[in-house]
Order: C-alpha cells, then structure tokens, then sequence
C-alpha cells in the first residue's frame, strides 16, 4: 500500500476547512495531516488540530523577518517530513524560501472565481460584499498553487456557486463554504495520490453539482 502523504495545514482562523481536511481522511488514504500551523495562538483552527491529536504550532508571529520565518517553518516541515502544504484560511504571504522549496506543493483556497476577487486585502466577508456590489450572477470556490503573491498561481478547481434573490453576504459566504468542504478534500487527495506515485497530478475532474450544495 502506498504511505500516505504527510500534510502540513496553514490557517489562521476558526479551521472549518481544516476541519472537512481532517475529516476526509477517514475515508482516504491518500493524505495524512501531520502538523497544523498557525500565526495567531487563539486560532480555532489549533484547537481542531489539538483535538484531532496532531500536532499544532504557532509560528510566523509578528515582527520577525521573513527569513527567520521561511527558516522555522522549513524546519517544522522537514522535520516532520512534509510534503504537501494546504493554506486554509491562513492570512500571511507564504515566505519566499517555503514557496520556492514547495513549489506546485502548496495549495490554497480562495472564496470566490479566481482571478476574480482575489488578491491583497481580499479575504473572509470582503470577497462576499465584492461580489455582491459587483451584481455577478455566479460566484464559488477555487483551488490553485501558491506562487509569491496572493491569490496568483495556476488554478487547480473550481466549484461555482449561484447567487440568488435575496442573497446577503452571509447566506452567500455559507453557500461557498460549504462548497469549499467538498472541492477542498477532494483536490489535496488528487494532488497526494499524484505526489505519492511521483507523477504530475494532471488535471482534476470537475465535482458533480448536487442539488444539495447550492
Ligand atoms: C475560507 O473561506 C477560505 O476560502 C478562505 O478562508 C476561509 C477559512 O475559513 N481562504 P475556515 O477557517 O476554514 O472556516
């Protein structure tokens, strides 16, 4: 049987995608989380890792530079053999050493249709009040590679997401989101069978839209 692929999971919120990640590996083989990583100590995202039994860090804290941060970080990788880095809602640029030793092994996932409503600034509620203001019929979730700025690699997935009548920012934000807990897992288990097997993932097959997730 091949090993699964250990991932490391960024975040610095409450970790409801790290939450969908941990749970799919219940039913996968492909992917085992072996260090969740933080900048801010009170994330809920470490108290789902803790819970989970994995091991939960608190690095990048303000004030260091991002040498000493690509340092420590590379350190708490290798260490625990990581190969596959998943940003769930972690709001920090990754440092440049990580990027470029982690290079199309870094993921993230972003609220909205890339390169739609992205980049510096655009994160959590915002992305939602954008995409409302701007009056697009179609929103969603997109999975793609880190690069050196936000929200700018090659994109992996997406899963599109109707507004409809009445939508506010949060019955949109939760139509993603629970998007977002389906495209998630099944991407990084694409991308790890791919790393495991040492072949380029190619691309991913489109997720099924069920009447259920819109
Ligand atoms: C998600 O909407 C994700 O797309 C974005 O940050 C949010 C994280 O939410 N990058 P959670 O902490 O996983 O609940």
């Amino acid at each position: 049987m091949t090993p699964r692929v250990p991932v490391a999971v960024f975040a610095s919120g409450g970790g409801t995608n790290l939450q969908a990640l941990l749970d799919h590996e219940m039913v996968s083989n492909a992917y085992r989380i072996a260090l969740v990583l933080s900048n801010r100590a009170d994330a809920g995202a470490l108290d789902r890792a803790r819970a989970a039994g994995r091991d939960a860090v608190v690095g990048s804290s303000d004030g260091r530079s991002q040498q000493e941060d690509g340092a420590e970080m590379l350190h708490d990788l290798e260490k625990r053999g990581v190969q596959v880095i998943a940003l769930a809602g972690y709001l920090k640029l990754i440092p440049p050493a990580v990027v470029s030793r982690f290079r199309r092994r870094i993921l993230n996932i972003h609220p909205a249709l890339l390169p739609a409503f992205g980049g510096k600034g655009m994160y959590g509620r915002r992305v939602h009040e954008a995409v409302l203001a701007k009056g697009v019929e179609l929103t969603g979730a997109t999975v793609h590679y880190v690069a050196e700025e936000y929200d700018t690699g090659t994109i992996i997935a997406q899963g599109p997401v109707p507004i409809l009548p009445g939508d506010d920012t949060d019955s949109v934000a939760a139509r993603v989101l629970k998007v977002e807990h389906k495209l998630y897992p099944e991407v990084l288990d694409h991308i790890c069978r791919a790393v495991a097997g040492d072949r380029d993932p190619g691309p991913f097959a489109p997720v099924q839209a069920d009447s259920e997730s819109v």
